[in-house]
């Protein structure tokens, strides 16, 4: 699969008070993936249970929305080959106990409700622009070349 792709990235509120945004961007911008779109903003409530609507039934979706909102995130929209599953791959497993060493949850984190990042789920179709446009509007997707897109692609 190397389709182009856009994927919705969300620091959450502990990768924010820790100071890993900057970690987070660089990674996503050292692999080659283009930023898009990014608003650092607080999720009030509603948003925060769209966002997480299919979870709504789980007995940690109260937990999970009173985390993503106690706190400043940094939303964004990443583009590139393959961009939803390959952000997934370095974003690690769900529970940072599980993530493998190098991925961004296994080299920062260690609690399953305090995971850092977020990213659209490669395995449950259309979740990407659900997510993206849930976040943003159509013009607030940005449109450019980066300089080094004729040397990270064949
Ligand atoms: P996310 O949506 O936040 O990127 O995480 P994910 O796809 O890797 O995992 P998902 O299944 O969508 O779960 C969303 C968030 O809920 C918390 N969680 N708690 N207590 C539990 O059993 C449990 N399971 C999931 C995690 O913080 C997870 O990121
Ligand atoms: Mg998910």
């Amino acid at each position: 699969m190397t389709e182009t792709q856009r994927t919705f990235v969300m620091v959450k509120p502990d990768g924010v008070q820790r100071g890993l945004i900057g970690d987070v961007i660089g990674r996503l911008e050292d692999r080659g993936l283009k930023l898009v779109a990014a608003k650092f903003v607080q999720i009030d409530r509603d948003l925060a249970e769209e966002h997480y609507g299919e979870h709504e039934d789980k007995p940690f979706f109260e937990d999970l929305v009173g985390f993503i909102t106690s706190g400043p995130v940094m939303a964004m929209v990443w583009e590139g080959q393959d961009a939803v599953r390959q952000v997934r791959k370095m974003m690690g497993a769900t529970d940072p106990a599980e993530s493998a060493p190098g991925t961004i949850r296994g080299d920062y984190g260690l609690d399953l409700g305090r995971n850092v990042i977020h990213g659209s789920d490669h395995e449950d179709e259309g979740s990407w622009e659900r997510e993206i446009d849930l976040f943003f509007d159509e013009e607030e997707l940005v449109e450019y070349e980066r300089i080094d897109e004729e040397w990270l692609y064949e």
